[in-house]
């Protein structure tokens, strides 16, 4: 079986007090910590050490993931998830890499790539432990979630009853359940919660769909 993961985006946050939003969302009853890195930013990763008593779940939009790899590792990152499309000649060294330095692998997908790109990455001997299907294109919050994604998720369920298939991009109320009802279980959610006047309801809403 698999086990509900909340994870709000920080990009939604108010990011003059990320300390005090990621309290806020923790006491609300998020599991993760959902951080979308776009670039080499001192401040991302500071701010992660600060945080290592909550599971920080980053998302690397970047091209060159593996430089990311060292600096995270040491800022208390706890998984750490590239994207397949810059990593098709190495993603066996970034797995390792993610592992020695402590992390949990995934891997991500944009809506555009097909889902056989990942199937090695989950096979192979040394396998990432997490996918992320991209539902809406990368690069900011409050985009409309693309249900067409749903086969990726349904796919992936069907062929690996019990890895972490985590969906991010315009999740909320409206629709987790097509989200839960495909197979995913790690819901990350930016304006949907941060937007919310009691983000406690939501995130209970959402995690009751992908118990059910
Ligand atoms: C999109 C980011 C998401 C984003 C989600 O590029 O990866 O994490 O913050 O925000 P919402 O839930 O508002 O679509
Ligand atoms: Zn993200």
């Amino acid at each position: 079986g698999v086990e509900a993961k909340i994870a709000p985006s920080m990009l939604s946050s108010d990011f003059a007090n990320l300390a005090s939003e990621a309290q806020r969302m923790l006491h609300s009853g998020a599991d993760w910590l959902h951080m979308d890195i776009m670039a080499l930013c001192p401040k991302s990763y500071n701010w992660c050490s600060s945080y290592r008593e909550a599971y920080l779940d980053c998302h690397l939009m970047v091209t060159n993931p593996l430089a990311y790899v060292e600096p995270f590792g040491k800022a208390g990152a706890s998984g750490f998830t590239f994207h397949v499309e810059v990593s098709k000649d190495n993603w066996q060294e970034l797995v390792e890499n993610i592992k020695a330095k402590g992390m949990r692998p995934g891997v991500a997908l944009k809506p555009g790539t097909p889902i056989e790109e990942v199937y090695p990455l989950v096979e192979g001997n040394n396998p990432v432990e997490m996918v992320l299907v991209m539902t809406v294109e990368p690069g900011f919050g409050g985009q409309k979630f693309m249900p067409e994604t749903m086969d990726k998720v349904r796919a992936l369920r069907k062929k690996y009853p019990s890895l972490d298939i985590e969906v991010d991009g315009g999740l909320g109320p409206s629709t987790i359940d097509a989200a839960a009802s495909a197979g995913a279980n790690c819901i990350v959610a930016g304006s949907s919660v941060f937007g919310a006047p009691e983000p406690a309801h939501v995130i209970k809403l959402m995690r009751k769909s992908v118990e059910d």
